[in-house]
């Protein structure tokens, strides 16, 4: 299981729908969300049942964050592909009460080394909703780079991404 300085990267769970609804009635951070899954605990449902389903499908997905410190679940992130993404993709979504820690900075580092060193990626992207300004700055912090506007999902977006270095 991937671990960063602190934090423990491990597969998303039935077990942890109270934590991610918690989360996602946040809405700021379901806001935040490109997939524009809704704050309502039936979308956090849905929204966990498709991130535990992506690995089924793809062999990888999102993790769950947990805090090394507390064990507690403080997000999601990592990698991942649905149908009509524009490339291998990593994400990030905090609750919360754990912005402003640099988890989802710490945690997008662990996606995209595992994108270029396990998944053998030669580029990863992120989509983030115009006007999202902290993911903007993870997305800096990590080595992306805007590489240009698109429609997903029906909406204007931003992609970010970047490629593996050289070998
Ligand atoms: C996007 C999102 C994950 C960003 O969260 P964030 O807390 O701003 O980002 P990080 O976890 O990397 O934290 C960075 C902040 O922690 C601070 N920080 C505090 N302690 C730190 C430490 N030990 N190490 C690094 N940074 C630290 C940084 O200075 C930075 O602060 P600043 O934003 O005031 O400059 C969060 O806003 C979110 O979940 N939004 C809703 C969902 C969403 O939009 N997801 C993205 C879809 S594209």
């Amino acid at each position: 299981m991937p671990e960063t300085e602190r934090l423990i990267l491990r597969p998303l769970t039935g077990d942890d729908f109270a934590d991610y609804a918690a989360m996602l009635a946040d809405p700021e951070v379901a806001g935040g969300l490109a997939e524009s899954v809704g704050g309502s605990p039936a979308d956090a449902w849905r929204s966990l049942a498709m991130f535990i389903g992506h690995r089924q499908i793809r062999g990888f997905s999102h993790w769950a964050l947990i805090e090394k410190s507390t064990g507690r679940f403080v997000g999601r992130a990592g990698p991942w592909q649905p149908h009509g993404f524009p490339g291998l993709g990593v994400g990030w979504c905090l609750a919360r009460p754990h912005w402003g820690k640099g988890y989802a900075t710490e945690a997008a580092r662990a996606a995209v080394r595992h994108c270029f060193t396990v998944l053998g990626a030669s580029e990863v992207v992120s989509v983030i909703l115009p006007g999202n300004r902290r993911s903007v700055a993870v997305a800096e912090r990590i080595g992306h780079r805007h590489l240009r506007d698109l429609t997903y999902r029906g909406r204007r977006v931003h992609l970010y991404g970047q490629q593996a270095p050289p070998a």
